[in-house]
């Protein structure tokens, strides 16, 4: 499964393609369903692609960091919990609840990811 990981580029489509779906369906005044179902194929594939480059990349970058790739589990974890905080978001709004809170905690855990992904070793290095 090597092409999965050789670059980081696939990962980066799932996710940019997986935020765009999710404004659409999250500033949208309806609930568009075949938006949020297409949504979740994409989360799969972020997940598959994303799952690709931690087997193929965690072990070198801990042993890069003097054997700790903790940083490298927290990026797992966080682009986990961005799917979490959108899927929340769209929940709540289809039931009409307040979604502000979420919004906030979505843009923190984004960014973080942001932050981890590009400064984990592989790929653009920005941080
Ligand atoms: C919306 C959610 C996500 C965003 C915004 C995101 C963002 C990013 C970014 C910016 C990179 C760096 C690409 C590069 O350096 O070329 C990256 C890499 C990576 N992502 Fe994600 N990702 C998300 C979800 C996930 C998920 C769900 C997983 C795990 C299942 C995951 C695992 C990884 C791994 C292991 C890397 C390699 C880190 C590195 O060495 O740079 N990501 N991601």
């Amino acid at each position: 499964m090597s092409f999965l990981a050789s670059t980081t580029h696939l990962h980066i489509t799932t996710w940019v393609v997986a935020l765009i779906l999710f404004f659409i369906a999250a500033v949208s005044a309806k609930k568009l369903t075949g938006v949020q179902m297409a949504l979740r194929g994409v989360y799969i594939l972020m997940i598959i692609t994303g799952g690709a480059l931690f087997m193929e990349h965690r072990e070198t970058v801990a042993l890069a960091n003097n054997g700790s790739g903790m940083l490298y589990d927290m990026k797992v974890l966080f682009g986990i919990l961005v799917i979490g905080f959108m899927e929340m978001i769209l929940a709540r709004k289809n039931k009409g609840k307040s979604v502000n809170i979420f919004w906030i905690l979505f843009a923190i855990v984004l960014l973080v990811t942001l932050y981890l992904g590009l400064s984990g070793g592989i790929g653009f290095n920005l941080f």
